[in-house]
């Protein structure tokens, strides 16, 4: 039996990152214009302040300011409405970024609804759902727009017809993966941990996209022959021995279903390196839009 093709996240990611800093250099010589992302984080979580490098080593790298807000992790919700106030004004600022999870004394939802929509390179403002529930120009959120590119790049650019199931229905990657793939014409169904007979469900995709966030839940006779399985589970499995380290695993049981799939993103080096690369895309999307510029395409 043939094994799945890999798709190569992290090739894909560097090639994305690298056309991102080819427009950064454009809007500098072209417009004067740098984009500027600032990214702000509330108290000492390790795996967000990993993150929280990560982005900001991204952003010098593509060619852009990086605006870093580390806060305490008793700051009251007034104190970080009024950090978000003062980027939302500062014209040096194209994107904004509130690292999640917040501590608890702060409301997330306040907190998202107080970024400008159209510095939300998160996407995710109520607006910008709006925007992509309707099929308006707006911000996507970046895993999601992550997983549509390396779909696009396995199955060609029309996806019309195909059957798509997406397993979760978070805000930040079930829902608007969904509609960007209703946008894309595909038939789309949402399953969750409610869904009678899950694996029923999935075995009718064409596309399946998996962020429920249990790991190695998709085995293979979940899986439709030739189908294209993106993973976007991150799990840490702790070693079994004393001394050794985490391991990595994803929603998909890779083994398993790579017997089956057509393609499927490994974790990790799959769907991971997509998000940064996307939020890099989204900061030049929002500084040109702002900026009354003609927006590049991320595709
Ligand atoms: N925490 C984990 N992933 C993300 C993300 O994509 N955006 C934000 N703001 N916080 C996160």
């Amino acid at each position: 039996m043939t094994e799945a093709v890999r798709i190569d996240g992290k090739a894909f990611a560097d090639k994305l990152r690298a056309r991102v800093a080819e427009q950064v250099r454009e809007l500098k010589s072209a417009h004067g214009l740098t984009p500027g992302l600032a990214v702000v984080i509330v108290g000492d979580d390790p795996a967000s302040h990993v993150y929280v490098r990560n982005k900001n080593k991204s952003t010098l790298e593509a060619g852009m300011k990086s605006f870093e807000h580390q806060l305490p992790i008793d700051t009251s919700q007034k104190e970080l409405l009024t950090l978000i106030d003062g980027l939302n004004s500062d014209p040096a600022v194209h994107g904004i970024l509130v690292q999640l999870p917040l501590p608890k004394q702060i409301d997330e939802q306040a907190v998202l609804a107080k970024i400008d929509p159209n510095k939300d390179v998160d996407g995710f403002h109520v607006i910008n759902a709006g925007r992509l529930a309707t099929g308006m120009p707006g911000l996507v959120p970046c895993t999601p727009l992550g997983c549509l590119l390396l779909i696009k790049d396995t199955l060609g650019k029309d996806l019309s017809g195909l059957r798509a199931v997406v397993l979760g229905r978070s805000n930040i990657v079930g829902k608007p993966m969904a509609q960007l793939l209703l946008r894309e014409s595909c038939t789309v169904t949402i399953a969750h941990s409610r869904t009678k007979d899950l694996a029923e469900e999935c075995r009718r995709a064409d596309i399946l996209v998996a962020a429920v966030g249990r790991a190695q839940m998709v085995k293979g006779d979940w899986i439709k022959p030739g189908a294209v399985v993106i993973d976007v589970g991150i799990n840490r499995i702790p070693p079994a021995e004393v001394g050794g380290k985490d391991r990595l695993v994803g929603d998909v049981d890779y083994a398993e279903c790579a017997k089956v799939a057509g393609a499927i993103t490994p974790v990790p080096g799959g769907v991971g390196p997509m998000t940064i690369a996307c939020l890099l895309a989204n900061t030049v999307t929002a500084a040109c839009a702002l900026k009354g510029i003609a927006v590049p395409d991320v595709g």
